[in-house]
């Protein structure tokens, strides 16, 4: 797998090995951290459009599957700096695709994501409504599924691309979660919030037409989606044909809920102001994860809110235990 040292991609190196894989992963480390790799996966410090080295790993372990989790996720930042997602997110996604065929690789899954629909017009959202990306990350990501439907009709490789709304929580074994240098995502940021690592937090925007007026929100555990991934490879490795498919429980939170619920985990309120909107936030994103249930039997068993914010704080307590805190910028 690529991007085996950051969030998504470290749980999975656990549930893959946990389930008897071989899991080699290859990561630059430019965001993620060494030791989030589990001691029992290979591990292989690289470039994903190094083409030379992934060609090596491929061949050298004799990779049958490749999950693809590396590329770059912040929003705001992919506004600031657009060329580099594309390098990032598309171009590297590329060099990867083309050395994978090359490589007799069978199976080959996408981390996609929900920011490919834009600001849909309805919820919950389903894959055959329009993908009209409102920022260059979700743009990135849009180009990389279109590449592999082309490589995939040409070439014969099977793929899955797996939309990811919003993902949070950690391991209930307490061995990964989410250690980001810049946190930005909110539960991250309730979580810090909570254990006094920031003053304060803010609620951005609560002026949009939801019940509450704030953003609403599909928020799936990292061990579910994980699952789901688990669930696609198999499917796929048997022969089943390629897919596009939601991964999100089909609950909405709005942000205000988010945080009465860490209140309410905590025992105690949590320092909140109100801010102004943040740009490119669309008011609502709840998924249709019917596609996933129905085709490989997906059934989430963490779809507790609760529970999904009492990983996330236990992790973050023992970032700081360890002294492997990254701190808040
Ligand atoms: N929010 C706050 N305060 C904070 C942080 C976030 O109010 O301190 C709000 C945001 O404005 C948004 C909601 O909480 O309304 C969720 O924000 P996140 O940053 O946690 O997540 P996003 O929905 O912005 O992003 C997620 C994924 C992206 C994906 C996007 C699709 O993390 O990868 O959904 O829109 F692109």
């Amino acid at each position: 797998m690529t991007g085996g040292a950051g969030y998504v991609g470290s749980h999975a190196a656990f549930a893959l090995l946990d389930a008897g894989y071989r899991v080699v992963v290859v990561d630059d480390l430019s965001t993620g951290h060494r030791e989030a790799v589990p001691a029992d996966a290979v591990f292989v410090r690289a470039d994903v459009g190094d083409r030379n080295a992934v060609a090596e790993v491929l061949r050298g372990l004799d990779v049958s599957a490749v999950m693809h989790f590396a590329g770059s996720i912040v929003v705001p930042e992919s506004v600031e700096k657009p060329l580099d997602y594309y390098a990032n997110n598309t171009m590297n996604s590329m060099a990867l695709v083309r050395t994978c065929i090359e490589g007799g690789v069978k199976a080959f899954l996408f981390s996609s994501t929900a920011a490919v629909y834009g600001a849909p017009d309805r919820v919950p959202i389903d894959e055959t409504m329009p993908t009209k990306p409102v920022n260059p990350y979700g743009a990135s990501k849009l180009m990389t599924e279109r590449m592999l439907a082309d490589a995939s009709a040409a070439h014969g490789l099977r793929y899955a691309c797996l939309r990811y709304f919003n993902v949070a929580g950690a391991d209930p074994a307490g061995r990964a979660g989410q250690s980001s240098r810049v946190a930005t995502h909110l539960i991250k940021i309730a979580c810090q919030t909570a254990l006094g690592l920031r003053p304060r937090m803010s609620v951005f925007g609560d002026d949009y037409p939801t019940p509450d007026g704030t953003c609403i929100r599909d928020y799936i555990h990292v061990t579910d989606l994980v699952a789901a991934h688990e669930q696609t490879l198999t499917h796929l490795l048997g022969g089943a044909d390629s897919f596009i498919a939601n991964c999100g429980y089909g609950k909405g939170y709005s942000v205000k809920q988010i945080i009465e619920t860490m209140e309410k985990v905590l025992g105690r309120p949590l320092p909140v102001d109100i801010a102004g909107r943040r740009a490119g936030d669309p008011p609502e994103l709840v998924a249709d994860s019917t596609l996933l249930r129905k085709t490989v039997g997906w059934a989430p068993k963490h779809d507790d809110l609760e529970q999904i914010i009492r990983n996330a704080l236990d992790w973050e307590e023992s970032l700081i235990r360890s002294g492997r805190l990254v701190p808040a910028e």
